[in-house]
């Protein structure tokens, strides 16, 4: 499925959702947010991944300090959503069941939306 992200530019609120239909925030219109747009290190934001037995272990290699860290990771197909949110001091990984052809997501705090995907 398609997704997408949207942040208001006023409080910093970030969404999602399945359509491109404009949607409102402090009285602004939300502005889409791309993956992989910040001019920022590529590796130590781009989710990376390992597939084992079925599993799908996503981690992200970066730092998990107060007023910078790795907030959550989502893993996108055709007709399902997994999600894990994270906080300071935690380790930015997560396994999941794998099924084929997906988008992986992680959001920094600092440093917004990256991408990856598995064909
Ligand atoms: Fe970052």
């Amino acid at each position: 499925m398609k997704i997408y992200f949207r942040k208001c530019n006023k409080c910093g609120n970030l969404i999602w959702s399945f359509n491109d239909t404009s949607i409102t925030c402090c009285n602004e219109k939300m502005r889409i947010v791309n993956a992989n747009e910040v001019d920022a290190s590529f590796e130590k934001h781009i989710p990376q991944y390992e597939i084992k037995d079925n599993k799908i272990t996503i981690k992200v290699n970066h730092v998990m300090e107060d007023n910078h860290f790795i907030m959550w990771i989502m893993m996108v197909s055709d007709n399902e959503i997994n999600y894990k949110e994270f906080k300071p001091g935690d380790v930015p990984e997560v396994t999941f069941d794998y099924k084929g052809k997906c988008k992986l997501y992680s959001y920094c705090n600092l440093h917004s939306l990256w991408t990856n995907n598995i064909e």
